[in-house]
């Protein structure tokens, strides 16, 4: 088994990247695992309320643009592997501020390279940079077909152009200097902490709250869902037997149309607050849809699935049962998330 000891996370109070945290802290208790996290909207340490107090975990607050600051970072840890998961990550808030997506996800992604590549001064023996993508960069597919890993990158939004230009940096970083790297390209993720600006999350509370349920275009868009969970284990099993320089797509082979998720979702809430079948449905409005917005995503995970023995563990209802269930009995994390800038972003996304 590898033997990795010091392991920077980056993004580790995010949605997906508080449960690689935990995995992590949980299962190697031989490693010590450094979160850093700049604590944007998005960055909640409420996520890791359990483990904070761990032996093996220590939290740094900080900036991935900062290169000073990286760089010092590197310098006393001298970290052997990176998994790089910090970003801006929702599409919305990429078409009304691209240039923020572009610091983050371009340049904070070079800043790390190039500090790992300093530190280990070209002698990356026994490390790894493990970059953290998205099926997004890939573009959008018709009503068939699915994103493999050789599919041509033709990302359509800024958010996709952004981690489509760090994914090319960490390759051409791989091809240039040699530098030890993997991606993963990973569809849509849904489970608990998922901040309520994403689909799922953000339906949840408002079908709680009886707010409307703003639907873009005609919601006849497809996305591949996969439970957070089974997204953390792949990355653990990527992290540690996942071929170098090489690239896995991670999906749920679980694609919904957003309309036929969200009447699922509905009914599903019906039961759990005991109303009447068909009461959330009522609350479904159809808006302006998103500027080019991509009709589907769906992800051959064959790859990971035969030659790392990875799939998906739960079904998508059973997820989804354990998701709202989090989220109705977790009402202080949603009520903390919500209430301050959120109120100012709803506002402005949906009005
Ligand atoms: P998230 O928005 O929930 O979390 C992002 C985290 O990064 C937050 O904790 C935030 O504070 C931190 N961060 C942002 N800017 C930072 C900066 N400049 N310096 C340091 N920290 C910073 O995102 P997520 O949904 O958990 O996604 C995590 C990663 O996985 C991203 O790289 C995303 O592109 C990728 N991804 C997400 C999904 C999904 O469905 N959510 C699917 C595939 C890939
Ligand atoms: O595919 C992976 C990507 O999935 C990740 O890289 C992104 O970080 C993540 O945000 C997600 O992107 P999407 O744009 O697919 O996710 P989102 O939850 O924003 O939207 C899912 C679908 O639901 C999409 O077709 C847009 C639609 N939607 C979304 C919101 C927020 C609505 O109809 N109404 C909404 O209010």
């Amino acid at each position: 088994m590898n033997t990795k000891r010091k392991i920077l996370i980056t993004g580790g109070a995010g949605f997906i990247g508080s449960h690689v945290v935990r995995l992590f802290v949980q299962k190697y208790s031989n490693y010590q695992v450094f979160n850093l996290d700049a604590l944007t909207y998005a960055g909640n340490l409420e996520n890791l309320n359990d483990i904070e107090n761990a032996p093996n975990y220590t939290f740094i607050k900080g900036d991935i643009t900062d290169e000073n600051f990286i760089n010092e970072l590197f310098s006393t840890h001298k970290f052997d592997s990176v998994i790089h998961l910090a970003a801006e990550s929702h599409v919305d808030r990429s078409i009304t501020d691209p240039l923020a997506f572009v610091k983050t996800n371009v340049i904070g992604t070079m800043v790390l390279l190039n500090a790992f590549k300093s530190c280990w001064k070209d002698n990356f023996d026994g490390k790894l940079f493990y970059h953290i993508s998205t099926d997004e960069v890939y573009g959008t597919l018709g009503e068939t077909g699915l994103f493999t890993e050789s599919t041509s990158y033709d990302p359509n939004s800024p958010y996709s152009a952004s981690k489509a230009s760090s994914d090319h940096f960490v390759r051409a970083y791989g091809e240039t200097y040699n530098l030890p790297y993997v991606i993963s390209n990973c569809s849509n993720n849904y489970g608990q902490n998922q901040f309520p600006e994403k689909l799922i999350p953000l339906f949840i509370n408002n079908i709680i709250n009886n707010k409307p349920l703003p639907v873009y275009g005609d919601g006849n868009y497809t996305r591949d869902w996969l439970y957070v969970k089974d997204h953390a284990d792949a990355i653990d099993l990527i992290f540690h037997e996942g071929k170098q320089s090489e690239t896995y797509n991670i999906g749920g082979f679980n694609e919904w149309k957003n309309i036929d998720l969200v009447k699922l979702l509905c009914q599903q809430m019906d039961k759990k607050l005991n109303r009447d079948l068909g009461a959330s449905e009522k609350l479904i409005t159809f808006v302006k849809d998103r500027p080019g917005h991509d009709l589907r995503y769906a992800i051959d995970a064959s790859k990971i699935n035969k030659e790392l023995g990875w799939k998906p563990s739960v079904t998508f209802e059973e997820g989804l049962e354990k998701t709202i269930d989090w989220y109705l009995n977790n009402e202080n994390w949603l009520n903390n998330v919500t209430s301050g800038t959120y109120k100012s972003y709803y506002q402005k996304q949906y009005s």
